[in-house]
């Protein structure tokens, strides 16, 4: 009987604890939600992630809901700028999802690191080299990318057009995105010239597991190892003396980030073994190359993709790049580039790079903070500590209201008024839309690298289209895939390149 009474009791507590209280007493009860079955469990979306539908999934919520959705019986969803600025300025600390998936060498660095304190610490130490006041006036940056493109790229793509051969555009940016990051971390005399070396890169990218399978993260792979190489050779040749950037530019962020956490571990005793210092190092260099490769190419993919269905956006883009002094061509006995604020001034090339951004957002998921102690308010629903909240970019960048023809690839949304075309007088001005962009993220968290991504993108569209029209040979598979990153499925746009005479 007792037994009995005791299997009674229980199965009310679980009938309490896992129905009757998430779905009718907890707060998060008054939310509308994804799904019935989201107020009792966290399977039904789970469900949508693992068929990948994820993001569309998020969108139609939001649709049918408004700004606040619950996705489960502890998850919210938000997409607002009230939610913005709740979650992401007011500094909500990251789920411990990033923890899992982000560590490299099994060592933190500023992705993984879920605290603010040790992550503000990291930041410090680097954020400087990111600035845009930084990377615009650095002698560095100016010979890589000179390097980069003017030797390496350009002669590529015009032996690609002159040989009338086909070409696979994401993993050459693939390739790019890498060289241009190794060659501002380690330096132009340590960095992987992809672009050139096939062996190496072959290498490198032979376990790609770590990047399209998250689950996989965290095991050693061939990309940990280049990494390790690569800094590792850079600090022995800083070790010779009078040897530093003889070979090349200067290691500029590996050699700001190795020097500041030498100098912190020796103020506190030196709690970290060389080997420990080298991973700490290793793990950020690494999370920086991994975020440029797969962000770039997606990028650079859905650009030349939407450039090569508009020709006459190629007309007009060539137009306004041939204002730059000097031209990004390989024909200039000097051979330079352009600087790079009048490369960020164009304002057809900006919106090009902005509205593909919006459209193909390169990071379009959920990106997850916990709601701390006390909770807080939002759009007039209580959400308790501990909740999992976030908000997505690709359900920002489709707000019809805010971006009208949300569907469409449209670069003069995002330029002043006489710029735009005839059909949108409608459109919100461009100051309120940017508000709702959301591609870097915001707050203390928001993308550190998106100043030199920014830079990297234009001076590529910039050799691209300055030099050849583009025109689509095989797009099987360009659709833009539902998941935490938008490769385009089976990652294949074929493209011919086109000399400009
Ligand atoms: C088109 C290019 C890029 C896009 C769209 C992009 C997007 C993002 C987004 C959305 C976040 C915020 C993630 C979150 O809070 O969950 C982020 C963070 C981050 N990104 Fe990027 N990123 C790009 C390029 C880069 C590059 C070139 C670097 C190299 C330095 C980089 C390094 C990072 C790092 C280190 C963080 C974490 C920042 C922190 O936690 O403080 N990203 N990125």
């Amino acid at each position: 009987m007792l037994t009995i009474i005791g299997i009674a009791a229980l199965l009310c507590v679980l009938i309490y604890n896992y129905i009757l209280n998430p779905a009718f007493f907890s707060p998060l009860s008054k939310l509308p939600t994804a799904h019935p079955l989201c107020s009792i469990t966290a399977k039904w979306f789970d469900r949508q992630l693992s068929l990948r539908k994820e993001l569309t999934t998020l969108l139609v919520a939001h649709q049918n809901n408004g700004p606040v959705v619950r996705l489960g019986p502890q998850e919210v969803s938000v997409v607002s700028l009230e939610g913005l600025r709740a979650i992401y300025t007011a500094g909500l600390e990251k789920h411990p999802w990033y923890s899992t998936y982000f560590a490299n060498y099994g060592t933190p660095n500023m992705v993984s690191t879920l605290e603010h304190r040790p992550h503000s610490v990291q930041k410090r130490m680097i954020a400087n080299v990111y600035a845009k006041s930084y990377i615009q006036r650095s002698s560095e940056v100016e010979t890589l990318s000179r390097v980069i493109v003017l030797e390496k790229l350009l002669p590529l793509l015009h032996k690609c057009a002159n040989d009338k051969s086909h070409l696979n555009v994401m993993p050459l940016f693939q390739w790019a995105g890498i060289d241009f990051m190794t060659a501002y971390i380690f330096g132009t005399g340590h960095y992987t010239n992809f672009l050139q070396n096939k062996h190496s890169r072959e290498d490198y990218f032979k376990d790609r597991s770590k990047i399209l399978d998250l689950d996989k993260s965290g095991e050693d792979n061939a990309m940990e190892r280049v990494c390790m190489r690569l800094a590792t050779e850079t600090l022995a040749s800083q070790a010779q003396p009078h040897q530093d950037h003889v070979d090349g530019t200067r290691p500029v962020v590996f050699g700001q980030l190795y020097s500041q956490l030498v100098q912190k571990n020796k103020a506190e005793g030196e709690p970290l073994s060389q080997e420990d210092l080298m991973k700490r190092c290793a793990s950020e260099m690494l999370d920086h190359i991994i975020a440029t490769h797969e962000t770039f190419a997606i990028t650079l993919t859905y650009i030349i993709y939407r450039m090569s269905l508009d020709l006459r956006m190629q007309e007009r883009l060539r137009a306004e790049l041939s204002t730059l002094q000097p031209s990004v061509t390989l024909g200039g006995a000097e051979k330079t580039l352009p600087p790079p604020a009048d490369i960020d001034f164009l304002p057809l090339l900006s919106g090009i790079l902005t509205e593909t951004l919006r459209l193909h957002a390169a990071a379009p998921a959920r990106q997850p903070r916990v709601v701390p102690e006390g909770g807080i308010m939002l759009h007039g629903y209580y959400i308790p500590a501990g909740t999992k909240i976030s908000s997505n970019p690709y359900s920002l960048h489709r707000q019809a209201d805010v971006f009208p023809r949300p569907n469409d690839w449209l670069p003069e949304r995002w330029m002043a008024v006489p710029d735009r075309p005839k059909d949108s007088s409608s459109f919100p001005p461009s100051a309120v839309i940017r508000k709702w962009f959301w591609a870097f993220g915001s707050g203390g968290r928001m993308c550190i690298g998106s100043n030199f991504a920014t830079h990297v993108l234009k001076l590529l569209i910039a050799s691209i289209y300055t030099n050849f029209e583009t025109s689509i040979v095989d797009d099987e598979g360009i659709e833009q895939s539902e998941y935490f990153i938008a490769t385009p499925v089976g990652n294949k746009l074929i493209i011919q390149l086109h000399p400009i005479e």
